[in-house]
């Protein structure tokens, strides 16, 4: 090679140096708040069997809610008893109606160049009336139509076993998720699942999201079955104290159980694997005190720890015992050895970050002040200035660098287990939410999710584990209480007709996905 003369080496260099600031002032302005740039993130910079692929869940998309001998679940029944439900008196009843158009959705899902499909099965469709009744062949036909045609599509299954939604009868006659029986009814769902679709499915999330789930149902009392008690809220029947961490603790056993009978009697010759996905903001001190910085430390044990520690190292962690004592459940040896190590894989579903405030030392909100809030409060400003972006979801702004952190705190708290991003997605504001054109239009969604993929690609240049990114969601859905009105989809559904309109973001997506031209730099 012809050797470069000194004045063309220091005008090299400091080009060199000038172009690198300015890369790094665009990357810490994208880290910020919004995210300003786009910035240039493409598929090659991610390994190569990486799955990206969107998801969904039963309720929220599938309709048919009474169709070949579904029973009710505990959501149909909600929705048609609670006044608002969901948003202006909407539920679940027709949803997206992907019970009856899957095989249009998986079409779309394939023009996109999804490598994986994310999506739940519902409870009451596959088994209406619990282990005390037979198998509905109807629901099992169902998902092997729609796992058989993503296979033939080159789409990867990702099956998540529990997402919100269960046969009210197991609520009517036990209590659900209250009563250890639960978690045999859940097992035993499981041992379904494996048993008709494992030969086929590679990726099993046993539960989604237990800690919103014990949060919303059983501490607010917003979901069914509706139980809280004061300051949370006003419920006629619960212990917001008390429910959510038993309610947990059979969600975590249902977990153990299901992976233990997948680890032992299905994995060996299914080959596939089996985890828990978590509900994960990412936690930062609102100042820099000692306080704060222990309350954001809290809030990660109390908020992800709360499961994770028990499905990896079979114990809830140091910090909830030390506030909680024993209205924490303990753990008998025979559990903590079939929960340790019980999940192959952390199924992350990451949207936003969030100020964390110490609450023992001064006064806070009376929910926060309380021991099983690990005492400490979310704040989404500092000195009046937001986080983030906001979106439509209150709390759930833009903060991209938030998603590297978070996968930086799971990788080493959990020994760099394999993780997948198995949730991440952007709801449109109303200020950009005029009409059809703008809500198509969505060239915020296509920022939000470049910035938070350079995030995560960092983290992965960086040695996280980390196997595939799932954007929230394929269609716009039933967002539970907020209804139809909040959109995650990359794709627009008249709620009229049903008819599926592609987003921008569905473009950038494809392109993103088969190394086209980025849509934004058109
Ligand atoms: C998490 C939940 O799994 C899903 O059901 C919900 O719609 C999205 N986040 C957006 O809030």
């Amino acid at each position: 090679m012809k050797r470069m003369k000194s004045p063309t080496i220091f005008l090299f260099f400091f080009f060199f140096l000038i172009s690198t600031c300015a890369l790094l002032l665009e990357a810490s302005n994208n880290g910020g708040g919004g995210s300003k740039e786009v910035p240039d993130i493409k598929r090659s910079d991610f390994p190569l069997g990486f799955l990206f692929g969107a998801a969904t869940s039963a309720y929220q998309i599938e309709g048919a809610y009474l169709d070949d001998s579904k029973s009710l679940s505990n959501w149909d029944v909600f929705c048609h008893s609670v006044v608002g439900c969901g948003r202006n008196g909407s539920n679940g009843d027709i949803a997206d109606d992907h019970y009856h158009r899957f095989l249009k959705d998986i079409e779309i899902m394939h023009s996109i160049g999804l490598k994986a499909y994310r999506f739940s099965i519902s409870w009451a469709r596959v088994l209406p009336r619990g282990r005390s009744g037979e198998v509905n062949p109807a629901g099992v036909r169902f998902y092997n139509m729609i796992i058989d045609n993503l296979i033939l599509k080159g789409i990867e299954p990702f099956v998540t076993i529990f997402h919100g939604d269960f046969p009210q009868e197991l609520e009517d006659k036990y209590g659900s998720w209250l009563n250890a029986e639960m978690t045999e009814e859940f097992a035993h769902l499981a041992e379904i699942c494996f048993k008709s679709f494992g030969d086929r499915v590679k990726y099993w999330a046993t539960i989604n999201e237990p800690n919103i789930f014990t949060d919303l149902s059983y501490q607010r009392g917003v979901f069914p079955p509706s139980r809280c008690s004061e300051p949370f809220g006003n419920c006629i029947h619960g212990n917001s104290d008390v429910e959510p961490l038993i309610v947990m603790h059979n969600l975590l056993l249902a977990h153990g159980k299901a992976a233990k009978l997948y680890h032992e009697n299905f994995q060996p010759k299914q080959g596939g694997s089996i985890g828990l996905v978590m509900h994960c903001f990412m936690y930062e001190p609102l100042t820099d005190s000692e306080l704060d910085r222990k309350a954001a430390k809290r809030a990660l044990a109390f908020n992800i720890g709360w499961s994770l520690d028990p499905v990896i190292f079979g114990e809830y962690p140091e910090e909830m015992r030390e506030y909680l004592g024993t209205k924490l459940p303990s753990f008998s040896i025979e559990e903590k050895n079939f929960l340790k190590n019980s999940t192959d894989f952390i199924g992350i579903n990451h949207y936003t970050t969030i100020y964390t405030k110490d609450c023992t030392n001064s006064g806070c909100s009376p929910t926060a002040n309380r021991a099983i809030k690990g005492f400490l409060e979310m704040v989404e400003e500092r000195d009046g200035v937001p986080i983030g972006e906001p979106t439509k979801v209150k709390g759930f702004s833009v903060v991209p660098r938030g998603m590297g952190e978070i996968v930086n705190y799971i990788k080493i708290r959990y020994n760099n287990t394999p993780m997948f991003i198995t949730e991440n997605g952007y709801s449109t504001p109303d200020v950009d939410a005029k009409g059809i054109k703008e809500l198509v239009n969505d060239v915020k969604r296509v920022k939000f999710h470049t910035a938070y993929l350079a995030s995560l690609a960092e983290s992965i240049i960086g040695g996280a584990d980390v196997r595939g990114y799932f954007i929230w969601s394929l269609m716009d859905n039933f967002e539970w209480l907020q209804g139809y009105d909040v959109k995650f989809g990359l794709y627009y559904i008249d709620r009229r007709t049903l008819t599926r309109l592609p987003k921008l973001s569905a473009k950038w997506y494809e392109n993103f996905l088969k190394n086209k031209s980025d849509v934004m730099k058109l």
